[in-house]
């Protein structure tokens, strides 16, 4: 059976009191792919911080394959099968690109670096190098390739490629075109995230205001600009 079915439903959550996501239901399939859109501040990364199990949350549930993980902490949902790629890029600056490599192994043989340095031939060479020194492309790299090591049914990718150069937004999104699973896709790059995606959910100060098709979405200029303040071009 495919795996990577996730489900979200009448989920509500912030931090402490304060409610940042309001009364959420989204569901991706197995291989599916979800862009999430939405203005600065509305609640993407709170969003995506829920998922995984980093903030209050005041109702609802969360699923992945059918099993519950509402109630587990951080560390379990990971080996439930959530990879997670922060917006803060996840690497450990003081250590070299391999080493942090080696943290997302999870008790997996070394021999499996060999993965990550299959889909970014970057990261190979400059296995040697401290984390510190990489570009910011090469840092998201990391952190994508240190959260697909552990091999995740569902990769959260937290706008992967803000503050990167054009060229380097077409190598990460070519190299994430290639992984064949379920992904939920945080990203201000709304025509990249819109080809990327095959549905779309657009969020207003924590709520949902649209739930659709990322195609249909892409030709709808009027609900672009409405929700996001943007037009696309072409
Ligand atoms: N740790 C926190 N404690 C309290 N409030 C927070 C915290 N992190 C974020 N917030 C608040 O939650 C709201 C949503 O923030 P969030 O970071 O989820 O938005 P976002 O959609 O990811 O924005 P951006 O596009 O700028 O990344 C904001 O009002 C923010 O100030
Ligand atoms: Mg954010």
């Amino acid at each position: 059976m495919r795996t990577g079915l996730l489900e979200i439903a009448a989920l509500t959550a912030g931090y402490g009191a304060t409610r940042v996501v309001e009364d959420l239901s989204v569901t991706v399939p197995p291989g599916g792919r979800l862009a999430i859109l939405g203005r600065n501040g509305v609640g993407k990364t709170t969003l995506m911080a829920t998922l995984v199990g980093q903030t209050t949350r005041h109702a609802g549930r969360i699923a992945l394959d059918g099993v519950d993980l509402t109630a587990l902490p951080s560390s379990r949902r990971a080996l439930a099968g959530l990879g997670y790629v922060p917006q803060t890029r996840d690497v450990f600056r003081s250590l070299s690109v391999e080493e942090n490599l080696v943290t997302g192994l999870k008790g997996r043989p070394r021999a499996a670096l060999e993965e990550a340095y299959a889909l970014f031939p970057r990261l190979k060479e400059r296995r040697r190098n401290n984390a510190a020194t990489l570009s910011g492309g090469e840092q998201q790299m990391l952190s994508v390739a240190r959260a697909l090591l552990g091999r995740p049914s569902v990769l959260l990718l937290d706008e992967p490629l803000e503050g990167l150069a054009p060229v380097v937004c077409d190598q990460l999104m070519q190299a994430l075109s290639a992984i064949d699973m379920t992904v939920v896709l945080v990203e201000q790059q709304i025509d990249r995230a819109l080809e990327f995606c095959e549905d779309v959910l657009i969020l207003d100060r924590g709520r949902a205001v649209h739930l659709g098709k990322a195609a249909a979405a892409r030709a709808d200029h009027a609900l672009l600009e409405r929700h996001l303040g943007v037009a696309l071009i072409g």
